[in-house]
């Protein structure tokens, strides 16, 4: 089963009232929005993903707690147009826990894992046209290798590339194990002791399988405009690029600029709307880190409304 990361320092961080108004924008099987739930008895939560047996096991378990909720299934890059139709403009917590579950990485089917045979898939939404097997079979050697370094931060994305061109100029490449076997055909020996070479192109064919950092970009300009005065944005994030764009984000609506920093007053339309609850990011506890090997790249990062 899935264990929520860095549970009680996210909850602690939304400073949830009685009557909050908040949105789960990666509902998962609901550890977080479990507790969101058990703390605003008054309040209402929207909770959002695309990933059906998530949906129908999180609906029965929140039922199990209380009845103000509505799930809803939609990538949560729709979720600013989805809360509107429900009447819906501002919100006082909004959470972000993104990656994949573990059941959705143990699911050896749905092929986001380097460990089990599958099809080559990785689609967190069925319906998305887009899977891996078409990336590998289809997409330029120029364009396999800019996925591998940007996305999964590889040294050897040049020769992973070329090794995905050359063998499927032979064979169609059609399971998780087959491109396994290609990848470590392109890594030097002892690159391999160190860690498992398929663990970042895995990463980097999911993120663009599902088009993961544009749709965090734009779904967090519009969870920041959903925020009320007071409201709170948390998100949790699995690797630095993800990182990457919610620090420079969260600074970006949090900096004074250069001019205004040096008045003696600065006039109220120069002075930021949002302010950083985390200045660094929080890290999983040693102790949750021993239990929850998922906490080990875990980032939690939060941001305030003030005006
Ligand atoms: C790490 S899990 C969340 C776990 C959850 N916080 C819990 O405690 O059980 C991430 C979830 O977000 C969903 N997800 C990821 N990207 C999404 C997107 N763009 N839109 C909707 N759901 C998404 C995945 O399907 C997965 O169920």
């Amino acid at each position: 089963m899935h264990e929520s990361v860095l549970l009680e320092e996210t909850i602690k961080s939304l400073n949830l009232k009685d009557d909050s108004i908040v949105v789960d924008m990666t509902l998962g099987f609901a550890g977080h929005s479990s507790q969101i739930l058990k703390r605003i008895k008054n309040g209402y939560l929207f909770a959002f993903d695309q990933d059906e047996e998530a949906l129908s096991y999180s609906k029965e378990k929140l039922l199990s707690i209380a009845p103000n909720f509505q799930i809803i299934d939609s990538n949560f890059i729709f979720a600013k147009e989805k809360l509107e139709k429900l009447n819906v403009r501002k919100v006082d917590a909004i959470l972000y826990d993104l990656g994949v579950s573990s059941p959705q990485l143990d699911e050896d089917y749905r092929g986001f894992s380097y460990r089990f045979d599958a099809p080559l898939d990785m689609r967190m939404d069925k319906d998305n046209p887009l899977t891996a097997k078409i990336i590998v079979n289809t997409y330029s050697f120029k364009d396999l290798k800019k996925i591998f370094k940007d996305y999964g931060e590889s040294k050897f994305s040049t020769s992973i590339a070329n090794a995905i061109i050359k063998y499927r100029s032979k064979k169609e490449i059609s399971t998780t194990l087959e491109l396994v076997d290609i990848i470590k055909s392109a890594v030097p020996y002892k690159e391999k002791i160190k860690k498992h070479p398929a663990k970042q192109i895995f990463q980097a064919l999911r993120i663009e399988v599902n088009n993961e950092l544009f749709v965090l970009k734009k779904s967090l300009n519009d969870a920041l405009e959903l925020l009320d005065i007071n409201g709170r944005l948390a998100v949790i994030t699995f690797h630095s690029l993800e990182d990457k764009i919610v620090k420079h984000k969260f600074i970006e609506v949090t900096e004074i600029d250069n001019i205004s920093k040096g008045l003696p007053n600065i006039p109220l339309d120069k002075q930021p709307n949002y302010r950083l609850i985390t200045k660094k990011g929080i890290k999983a506890s040693s102790e949750e880190l021993s239990r929850n090997n998922r906490a080990h790249s875990a980032t939690l990062r939060v941001i305030e409304r003030i005006k």
